[in-house]
């Protein structure tokens, strides 16, 4: 049987359950249809909205887990997928200032310090382990909807708050004043 996936409602900034810590899936919801049609939902949700990923708490689940996927335009595309019980942790120490935006936030976007590289242990929805290096805007984006799972959103990294910008005029004045930098989405 095929279920529709559902768009779900994004909550934004303020919401409180953006800034709690997600609980853990427990073992009983892997494979379960309730895990299944969550996952179809924030990947639906994800596209829809234009967004290169959704974490639980931001359609108000507070569950660790999260869609993303990168359209394969400046670096290898990864079809839309969902990683459940993240955890991550850097490989070096190098970190390096990318531009974020959120859906949580929606019109700002922001410079953010990031691990350059990271390394991604957690589950699929089946159960599965899955495994991972990231680098680059990849590893930004694993970064970021981590963060989401632990309350954080990318306006608690921002070392230079003078770079938020309203999205039209970040196009206008920031995006073609930069070399076309491949880490700016
Ligand atoms: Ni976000």
């Amino acid at each position: 049987m095929t279920v529709q996936a559902q768009k779900l409602r994004v909550i934004r900034l303020g919401h409180p359950v953006l800034r709690k810590i997600a609980e853990p899936v427990p073992e009983d919801l892997f494979d379960s249809g309730r895990l299944h049609n969550l996952a179809a939902d924030l990947i639906h949700t994800m596209r829809l909205e234009e967004g290169v990923g959704l974490a639980a708490p931001q359609v108000a689940e507070s569950l660790r887990l999260f869609a993303y996927w990168l359209p394969g335009e400046d670096e290898p595309e990864v079809e839309p997928t969902v990683v459940v019980n993240p955890e991550i942790r850097p490989v070096g120490e190098e970190m390096e200032e990318g531009w974020e935006g959120c859906l949580s936030i929606p019109g700002l976007r922001g410079l953010v310090p990031r691990y350059r590289r990271i390394k991604v242990k957690g589950r699929a929805v089946s159960g599965e382990p899955v495994s991972l290096t990231a680098d680059g805007f990849h590893a930004r984006v694993l970064q970021h909807e981590h963060d989401h799972l632990d309350g954080i959103v990318f306006l608690d990294r921002m070392t230079a708050m003078r770079s938020l910008a309203y999205e039209p005029e970040w196009e206008q004045y920031v995006l073609t004043a930069e070399d076309e930098d491949p880490e700016t989405e």
